[in-house]
């Protein structure tokens, strides 16, 4: 009897999803051969909910090892609109439901982050056999001591800073490099601390602008007449810190910012007299080929899953913890998320280091 497996893949993408791809079609077609099926299906939950989908071949998971992005697509579908009947009057849990039976699914990997794990664990609950696999460059996902995407992610944002520190010497400038990460400040921290950043901000750590200029008027009057800021996007200050998340939003839009790097740089030239200049590299910390690291990472992980499926565990996703592959329980994970805890190791190198955390 054949077996067929659903795979998709949700929400960003990120180095390292056709990496995992691979490694699944790969590790499932060497045990099964010919008695396994895989359905690819497209954009994600969005391609779940309207039958987007078509039976994959064995060549289609060849040469996508060091490829970028996804070759299914992907798609934010929130988890919070899955259980909202909108304008279109899908039901869009009973369509994913519905289409998962019509693909004669025995079960389906989801690929992707927190949201992707909340609607991951919403169809298992509603019976559907399903394995997640944890990618995001946050590295934010409950349970599991990394995620594929994030070390690409730290290997690009360091090059920018890498890159960022002769301008800020030749001209005796303050930059500040705006990184990715909302609510986890994974990325910036480990960027910042491989790049040799002066000052790193994350969202875990209100900063006030009075440390940040202090630790720049240091460094001049040690002769170090440039600093370089590794921040992240989602970073508040202390005062910020005790608002809600609108009222935030809605002071910084009086102010004309979104993110607060600019603010940040006209308040250094403002309070130190140094140039200050900010640098975004966006999405492109989310682009091209996977690291070395995360070619490996994704092809553990995605062996695991497959072994998963000849074992028919469901309700599960695969994590690294202590350098071990394991799969938790997606109920426990589903819904939380992991932030860098006060008194991590990456902080106390960064403080040993004599490093502004804001
Ligand atoms: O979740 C990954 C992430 O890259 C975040 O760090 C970032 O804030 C967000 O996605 C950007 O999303 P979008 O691609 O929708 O602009």
């Amino acid at each position: 009897m054949k077996i067929r497996v659903g795979i998709l893949t949700s929400g960003g993408d990120c180095p390292g999803l056709n990496a995992t791809i691979r490694g699944v079609a790969k590790a499932l077609y060497q045990r099964m051969g010919t008695d396994v099926e895989i359905i690819g299906i497209s954009n994600g939950y969005d391609g779940l909910i309207h039958g987007d989908w078509r039976l994959m071949q064995p060549h289609e998971f060849s040469g996508i090892l060091t490829v970028g992005g996804t070759i299914l697509g992907t798609k934010r579908t929130p988890f919070k609109l899955m259980r909202v009947i909108g304008d279109d009057d899908v039901d869009k849990v009973d369509a994913m439901k519905r289409n998962y039976k019509e693909m004669k699914l025995d079960c389906l990997l989801c690929l992707g982050g927190n949201g992707t794990h909340k609607t991951a664990n919403l169809l298992s609950e509603e019976g559907l056999n399903i394995i997640g696999l944890p990618k995001t460059i946050d590295n934010d996902i409950y349970g599991t001591d990394v995620t594929f995407g994030f070390h690409s992610a730290v290997d690009i944002a360091t090059e920018a800073i890498d890159r960022i520190h002769t301008t800020a010497g030749s001209h005796s400038r303050c930059m500040i490099v705006e990184l990715m990460g909302n609510k986890a400040g994974w990325l910036t921290l480990y960027a910042g601390i491989a790049g040799g950043a002066d000052i790193i901000l994350i969202p875990e750590l209100p900063y006030t602008i009075e440390n940040v200029c202090a630790a720049i008027e240091k460094r001049a009057e040690q002769g170090k007449h440039f600093s370089i800021l590794a921040v992240a996007e989602g970073i508040y200050d202390a005062e910020e810190a005790r608002m809600k998340r609108k009222e935030r939003m809605a002071r910084r839009a009086e102010q004309g910012y979104t993110t607060a790097t600019n603010r940040i740089a006209k308040q250094i030239e403002e309070m130190t007299g140094f140039e200050a200049r900010v640098c975004v590299p966006g999405h492109m910390q989310r682009g091209g080929s996977p690291s070395p690291y995360d070619r490996v990472l994704a092809t553990q992980f995605g062996t695991y899953a497959a072994k998963m499926v000849e074992d028919q565990v469901y309700g599960v996703t695969v994590a690294m913890q202590n350098n071990h592959v394991v799969a938790n329980r997606l109920s426990d994970v589903a819904g939380k998320s992991r932030l860098v805890p006060e008194g991590h190791g990456m902080l106390e190198v960064a403080r040993r280091m004599g490093l502004c955390m804001g």
